[in-house]
């Protein structure tokens, strides 16, 4: 298909937006980004080093939920498609504190889709604004809530968000969805596992096992570290976001997994072992630092994924083995760490 002239990519400082820009503008060669990026605590410009340079690459910083930025966005640049990342994305922050979630996860999808709507399906094309330009959500395999031992996520699985995190990204799949059914706009959805590789926030579970065993703390691990996640190297992911983005039917969505189920406990152990062999310590394991802690409130217990549909329709599937991801991954953390150590 191919949405060649300007893509509106929200949140590309962050972690998975920089990965995908910087696939995007390998695999695309003269499409042009425009990544629009509030720089909160999650947005890095590092994660985007070199790009600056590329005359098909420009950097805005701003809020997605300012309307007057981004319809000014549309029009200057006109845009023809939005790949939209921005987010809150820390679940233990959404328990803290939900407002920013509801702001921007909700109110700034919306605002993302209003101008979308006013620059493409009522301005500048007509009807051809329903086939030519594309809205893709970034979303979570949070969304449909928590699976006991058996059984996987589909596209079918009814939504069932359990915390502020889950329920602002659901919130924001319904607008989505509500704008293709309403207005007839070329929309779709992925909702992913849980990514992990280079430019992820220390904040999160596989930094945080690197950063808090190099510099000898102890490692947080929460309740009996039984809860399962499915992991996917954020690579793969930008290779399905692609594929999606540019195949995938109006009105979709496609469920991205990476057939990789770990509990966190044997996340954190397998890390700390492969420490040991790298930066070993002058005497005992990384693994003697991993502490249980008070489990997260309402803490979701399984997520596991049943790419069938991405798979057999686009013919993804995730290639990176979760060995080679987490050494690539390993590498990348320890040396960040050991750099500002
Ligand atoms: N990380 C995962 O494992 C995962 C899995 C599935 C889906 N997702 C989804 O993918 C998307 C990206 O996740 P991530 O892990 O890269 O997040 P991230 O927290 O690393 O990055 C979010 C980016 O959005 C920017 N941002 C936040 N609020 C903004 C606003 N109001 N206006 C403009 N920019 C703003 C931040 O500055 C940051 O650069 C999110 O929508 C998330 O829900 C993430």
């Amino acid at each position: 298909m191919g949405y060649k002239k300007s893509i509106l990519v929200t949140g590309g400082a962050g972690f998975i937006g920089s990965n995908f820009i910087r696939h995007y503008l390998e695999q695309r060669k003269g499409s042009r980004i425009v990544n629009l990026d509030k720089l909160t605590y999650a947005g890095d410009l590092a994660n985007l080093d070199g790009l600056e340079q590329n005359p098909n690459y420009t950097f805005i910083k701003g809020d997605i939920c300012d309307l007057n930025l981004v319809n000014s966005i549309f029009n200057e640049f006109e845009i023809s498609a939005v790949i939209h990342f921005a987010a809150e994305s820390h679940v233990d922050n959404s328990i803290e504190n939900a407002d920013d979630f509801i702001k921007t996860n909700i109110e700034g999808t919306y605002s993302l889709l209003k101008n979308a709507q006013d620059y493409w399906l009522s301005k500048k094309a007509g009807q051809s604004g329903k086939t030519d330009f594309r809205f893709h959500h970034v979303s979570t395999d949070e969304v449909y809530g928590s699976l006991e031992e058996h059984g996987y996520f589909t596209e079918k699985t009814p939504y069932a968000p359990n915390s502020p995190y889950s329920a602002s990204k659901a919130s924001s799949d319904f607008l989505v969805r509500s704008f293709h059914h309403t207005y007839g706009m070329n929309t779709v959805v992925s909702n992913c596992s849980n990514n992990y590789g280079p430019n992820q926030h220390f904040e999160k579970l596989i930094p945080t096992i690197i950063r808090k065993a190099l510099s000898g703390d102890n490692i947080p691990i929460y309740g009996d570290g039984k809860n399962i996640r499915d992991w996917l190297y954020v690579e793969d992911h930008c290779r399905a976001l692609n594929l999606v983005f540019e195949q995938g039917t109006a009105g979709e969505t496609y469920l991205v997994g990476g057939d990789n189920e770990k509990d966190n406990l044997t996340i954190a152990t397998t890390i700390c072992g492969l420490l040991d062999k790298t930066i070993p310590k002058k005497s005992g394991s990384y693994t003697d630092q991993i502490t249980f802690v008070t489990d997260r409130p309402g803490h979701d217990f399984r997520y596991a994924v049943d790419f069938s549909k991405i798979k057999n329709e686009l013919g993804w599937n995730p290639k990176e083995s979760f060995d080679s991801g987490l050494h690539k991954t390993i590498a990348h953390y320890s040396n960040k760490f050991l750099r500002k150590a």
